[in-house]
This record gives C-alpha cells, structure tokens and sequence, in this order.
C-alpha cells in the first residue's frame, strides 16, 4: 500500500472550514486564548499552535480530524494538561493544532447491574468518581491530580495512582471504547462485554498510545461496589525496608483489603508541611519514612478497624512502626490523604525538581530507594531526594528537588544526568523508566535503549499503519528513527 500524502496546509483556509464545523466558540487562535494550551503543568515546555479546537462530540471531531488530515495538519491531543512528561504539549513550530477535549464532558449511563460508567473523554476524574458514589458504588482510580485530569487522558496514558495495587490501572478498568482515528474514522469499540474474544483487542491498543494513535472519545468503564468501612492510618517508619515489611504483613492477612499502600520520604513530608496550607503531621515528631495505608471492605460489620489496629500494634512491638495514628473521621482521613496527595504540589513549590516515575518489582523498592539516593548526592551536593509513591504496586516517584541555594537553570540542566543515573539502577533492578505518567516528549530518548529491537519496531510498525503521515501527537513516546 502507497501512503497518500496529505495535501500543504493553506492554513486560513483551513481555519475558515474549522470554524463552520465548529462554530466561532470552537475554534481559538488568539495568543492569549491559546496561551494555557501551550504550557505544560510542569512548567517545563512552551510550545506554540496554530489553533485550538474545542469539538462537543465524536461527530465534530471525526470532522475536524479528517479536515487536518486533509491538509497535513499535526494534532495534540489535550484533555485536563496534567501530564508530567509534556505528553499534551504542542511543539514550538506553530505547526500544530490542539485539540481540547473539555466540551465532551458527558456522563452517558451508569448502570447498576452491570457497574459500569459510560463517560466522554472530556470528563474529569473527579466528576466520574462522584457520579459513581452518588450511585452507591465507586469508580477505583485515584490520582492527585483527579480535579483536572480527564477520562480520556487517563485511558490514554493508562493511569494508575493509589488503588492500582487493588484495582489495577485504568487499562483493566476498561471495557469498551470508542476513538477517532487519524483520518477521521470512527472506531466503534463501545462493548460492554467481559467476554469478546474476536481478534485483536483494538481498544487496549488505544490504552497507554498517549494520543499517538487518535483520540479517546468515549468509554465504558467497569465500577467496584462502595466501601462500607474505610480505615485510613499513617505510620512512621525507620527507611523503605520498613515500609515493605508493614506492607507484606498486610499483604499476608488479606491482600483484598489494601485499597492503597503508599510510601513517603521524611523530606517529602517536611515540604508538604512547609508549603502546603492546612498541612500538619499528626505525630509526636517527624520520622525519617512514612506509609499511608488505606483498608476498604464493601461488606459492613467486619470491624475494619479491629483489624487494622491489630496490624499496626503486632508492627510497632516488631519495631516495624515506630508511630502511627488512624483517621477516626471522614474529615480526619481526608486529611491524612492530603499530607499524601499534596507531595507533587509542594514540590514544585519547593523549586526546581527532577521526576523518574519508576517502577521496581514490589521486593526491591527499598534497594531502589537506598541505591537512588545515594547516587542522586555523589552526583550533586545538597540535593534534596524526596521519593514517594505507590509502594504496593513498586511505583515509586523517584523526585528530586534541587539543592537550597543552587539556581534551577543550572539544576534542570542536569536533569539528564539524574534521570539517567536513577535509570541505570532501575535497569539493574528489572525495572521500568516510566510506570505511570507515559513517555510524553521528556522521554523518548529513553525507549530506544530500553524497548528496543523487535519491540520498538513492532510499536512503530503499528503506528506507521494507523496514522501513515505522523500527524497523531507527533515527538511523543517514539524518538526520531535513525536514518535509512
Ligand atoms: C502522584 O502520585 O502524586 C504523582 O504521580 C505525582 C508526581 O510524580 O509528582
Ligand atoms: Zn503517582
């Protein structure tokens, strides 16, 4: 098969045919309109685009996409810009044309019997969670950035978060799916079924493809029964090794209550108290590691509580714990979450900081953590490591914030050298160099090394026959292919 080159860009033209599609609301080209577009969470990439679009349904978009296929026009996709590798971020060429998922922000259904969710991408975490719970059930992902995060951001760059350890990530949370592809076609995928097995399973092709494969427009998402108990405790422990054995005795009595198991360094805590308003710890005195474990049961009456604080004194007369405190109301858990939740944001208050998103089978997050930390100090003095994450799932948030009086121009200019030291350990530990955020535009380079051979060229080969010309996220996930 000869690809068909898309025909030049004649971009007012194009402009002009966007806007009857879209009407003059769906279409911004005016710098300051676009501005927040452009600009990643992070703060750590600045692209320029030649508009953004704001379709309100698949009909639109398949339009839309079809026109700036037409016309050789590479697009974005962009749903609630949280990514933390840049993966909905234009590049500087103006080139590109973003398109905003916000507009498609409907819940279709929920049903009772089957638990499941039909969303549009468009539609934050945090709206889904609580359409879920208002139903008496509950949709089990859990990301700080739920507020802002969309549905299909969150299937395309197959989130995980707190209850990955329970629930896994959003890609075993789907069902069905619905996508427009790069030439404007519609894939209809939006079964329901657990069990369809006719080929290839398309729709988890779509799943974890940040976008480099079309859009995300509608999905069916399996829901969990509501908790009736919850128990929320925070405990302090001497290093990582602790935090595992605590996790592991947990794990031994009932792997099926742990709905979230999450580490936190002395030094992530102390800037979470510092810059965040309305933080406190609530312990006698700051420890050197923290877990947050979260229990959860549908069924009610099984003295949740009992359970958990029979764990946590079994620990503490093992020295495991060395302090802990359990959340005795909704608003006090809520605020043992938030000592949790608020790391990223402190973080970036704190100054510049370099992030490695890593992933170590479950046994070996406390080498990970020792071996990374002291890499991360012989490289540059006074940096401040500050890991954090998912422990139960071996997602940890290797972060490191710059050293106090070190300017952040000079400090990000290595962000390199830390990646890829922290990297190297990864490796050595059969790990991954991206466990949740995706590769984005921060880490391409990295895949060649890393998913090389038969496995990157397989990737690529997928990609060449969905979207011939590259003009679906173009720079994210795959790094430039060498010369032929
Ligand atoms: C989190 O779990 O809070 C994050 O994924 C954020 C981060 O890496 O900074
Ligand atoms: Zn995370």
């Amino acid at each position: 098969m000869t690809a068909v080159s898309p025909t030049p860009t004649d971009p007012a033209r194009l402009l002009e045919e966007l806007g009857r599609i879209l009407g003059p609301t769906g279409v911004l080209t005016a710098a300051r309109d676009m501005d927040p577009f452009c600009t990643d969470w992070r703060n750590l990439y600045h692209g320029r685009a030649c508009a953004v679009l704001r379709p309100a349904d698949t009909h639109e978009l398949s339009a839309v996409v079809r026109l700036c296929a037409a016309h050789g026009v590479p697009m974005v996709p962009q749903g609630g810009n949280t990514s933390m590798v840049g993966g909905a971020t234009p590049d500087d060429s103006g080139r590109e044309i973003v398109i905003c998922m916000s507009r498609m922000n409907r819940i279709r259904g929920i049903d009772p019997h089957e638990m499941t969710m039909e969303v549009e991408a468009g539609v934050p975490l945090k709206v889904a969670q609580d359409a879920a719970r208002e139903a008496g059930m509950m949709l089990p992902l859990s990301i700080s950035s739920e507020g802002s995060a969309q549905m299909g951001g969150i299937l395309a760059t197959n989130a995980g978060g707190n209850n990955t350890v329970r629930y896994g990530n959003a890609r075993e949370l789907l069902l069905g799916l619905e996508a427009v592809l790069p030439d404007g076609e519609v894939f209809h995928g939006l079964r329901r079924l657990r069990k369809d097995n006719t080929g290839y399973a398309l729709r988890q092709l779509f799943v974890g493809s940040e976008g480099t494969l079309g859009f995300i427009t509608r999905a069916i998402i399996q829901l969990q029964p509501a908790p009736k108990e919850v128990e929320v405790a925070l405990c302090a422990v001497e290093d990582a090794q602790g935090a595992l054995a605590l996790f592991s005795a947990f794990r031994a009595l009932d792997p099926a209550l742990i709905q979230a198991f999450e580490y936190m360094s002395g030094t992530g805590m102390a800037l979470v108290n510092e810059l965040i308003a309305g933080a406190s710890l609530p312990l006698e005195q700051p420890a050197p590691a923290y877990v947050l474990v979260e229990l959860a049961t549908p069924r009610p009456g099984t003295d949740l509580r009992a359970f958990m604080e029979g764990v946590l004194a079994d620990a503490m007369e093992k020295g495991i714990v060395t302090d802990a405190v359990m959340g005795e109301s909704e608003t006090q858990r809520a605020n043992l979450w938030k000592l949790r939740e608020e790391h990223a944001e402190a973080q970036k208050r704190a100054g510049a900081s370099v992030k490695n998103d890593v992933s170590v089978p479950v046994a070996r997050v406390p080498e990970l953590i020792a071996r990374a930390t002291q890499a991360c100090m012989d490289l540059i003095p006074g940096i401040r490591p500050a890991p954090f994450g998912h422990l139960g799932d071996g997602n940890i948030h290797f972060n490191v914030v710059q050293p106090v009086d070190m300017p952040a121009d000079a400090f990000l200019a290595r962000s390199h050298d830390i990646m890829d030291a922290v990297a190297d350990i990864v490796r050595d530990l059969d790990g991954s160099f991206s466990a949740e955020h995706g590769v984005g535009q921060l880490k391409p380079y990295m895949m060649a090394e890393w998913r090389g051979g038969a496995e990157l060229a397989t990737m690529r080969r997928i990609k060449e026959a969905l979207d011939p010309h590259g003009l679906m996220n173009p720079g994210k996930i795959f790094p430039p292919a060498a010369p032929r």
